[in-house]
């Protein structure tokens, strides 16, 4: 069989995010790109372009071409909203405050609980198109608003069905351990059997998640609880995340480290040796700088350290109603640069080949690679940086899901 390309792209400039390109962000600057049966099949030089047949050529203006973003930590589907909760934040109230008056995340479980499916498919859809306006391939979203099995199934199948109708990659997890519910109250051993057992098995058997989420916090669950939901989720055969070290440190880093979790997010109170336990483990740091803007916290990550220990650093919204009520993940670029001090390229791996990783999509997704997925943006700028830099505003020009164009849809 002769060998071709469907399309080759060319007059590119590309991003490539390979950390084995010596350069900044992985750069060919006068580059072109192959795709073939919605994979890469050949990018590099201009010049060293081999002489393979291809069906359509396609000028990229000189753009520079990056991987689609990857927002790896988002609670996209719920019902309601807490914007009396955040006025109430602004007389005085804390976050936490807020959670043990029965605020908070339950305020928003009642709201989810007496949603139809369709209801909260017709919430979120808004917000999936604001992430894929911007160039987003691949989205992670969580359960968690509906503590009870009918309810968590709801919002996962809503997750799946969104993956099926857009042009997105939807990477779904269970997060039954994010709160207590009410009718739990006094019993969070009792919710967490629960958890592992019915809501685990229910989730299982209609393969609706991807992996298993929990927030281990003192509004959340404990150490013990959460290590018992990573006992559950391993048995099902499920990789596990941990939300952990936001608002204290539970050492919650250590555990999800000792079980290989793909990734722990948050970890603004995260200290040394925790991050060396990251280190050791390969699991990814996501920083989600959009809850430390909205919570006003003002203690920042350990981004030297992470650095200094070689831990992946990704960057993700956490778009939810309670933390970070915000569709953008552009806007969290900006914020990781401006709030954490992350250079841009950093940023840009945050959101692209360390996202992937967070996600376990690395062999796939999250780089300009030949074999990887041709999810491709094109965008019209004069250096990478622009996309950090500049928010609000500048979409990318083209978007290419498996290598179609799926900029109009
Ligand atoms: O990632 N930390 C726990 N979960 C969310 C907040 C959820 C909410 O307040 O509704 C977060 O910040
Ligand atoms: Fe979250």
């Amino acid at each position: 069989m002769t060998s071709h390309w469907d399309i080759l792209w060319t007059n590119v400039r590309l991003a490539t995010l390979n950390p084995d390109i010596k350069r900044p962000y992985g750069a060919i600057e006068k580059g072109a790109l192959a795709v073939r049966d919605g994979r890469i099949a050949w990018l590099g030089n201009a010049d060293d372009r081999p002489d393979t047949p291809c069906r359509e050529t396609r000028d990229g203006g000189g753009g520079w071409m990056t991987p689609g973003l990857i927002d790896c930590h988002t609670h996209l589907v719920f019902a309601g909203n807490r914007c009396h909760e955040f006025e109430q934040r602004q007389q005085g109230a804390s976050y936490q405050q807020i959670a043990e008056q029965g605020g908070g995340i339950r305020a928003t479980v009642s709201a989810t609980r007496t949603s139809s499916e369709e209801q909260l498919f017709q919430q979120a859809v808004p917000r999936l198109r604001a992430y894929l306006d911007e160039g987003v391939t691949s989205i992670e979203i969580k359960s968690g608003y509906g503590l009870e099995t009918d309810a968590e199934l709801r919002m996962l199948r809503t997750a799946r069905r969104l993956g099926r109708e857009f042009p997105v990659t939807v990477h779904s997890s269970f997060l039954g351990a994010h709160a207590l519910p009410e009718e739990y109250s006094g019993r969070p051993d009792g919710y967490i059997d629960r958890v592992c057992s019915e809501m685990m098995d229910a989730v299982c058997a209609e393969a609706l998640a991807d992996s298993v989420d929990m927030f281990c916090e003192q509004i959340g669950f404990s150490l013990a609880q959460c290590e018992r939901v990573i006992q559950s989720a391993s048995r099902h055969g499920l990789p596990v995340r941990v939300h952990a070290e936001q608002l204290s440190n539970l050492r919650a880093s250590h555990l999800a480290a000792s079980h290989q979790a793909l990734s722990v997010d948050h970890l603004e109170h995260l200290d040394e040796p925790g991050v060396m336990a990251l280190a050791r483990a390969g699991t990814v740091a996501t920083l989600l700088p959009g809850a430390f803007y909205f919570l006003r916290e003002t203690r920042l990550p350990p981004i030297e350290l992470l650095r200094r220990h070689g831990v992946p650093m990704a960057v993700a919204s956490d778009f939810n109603p309670g933390s970070s009520p915000q569709a953008s993940l552009r806007l969290s670029m900006q914020m990781a640069a401006t709030l954490f001090g992350l250079s841009a390229e950093e940023v840009l791996a945050g959101v692209t080949r360390n996202a992937a990783r967070a996600l376990g999509m690395e062999k796939q997704r999250g780089q300009l690679r030949q074999g990887l997925r041709a999810d491709l943006l094109l965008w019209e700028i004069n250096d990478p940086a622009e996309l950090v830099w500049h928010y609000g505003s500048n979409r990318p020009r083209t978007i290419l899901q498996e290598g179609q164009d799926v900029s109009t849809r």
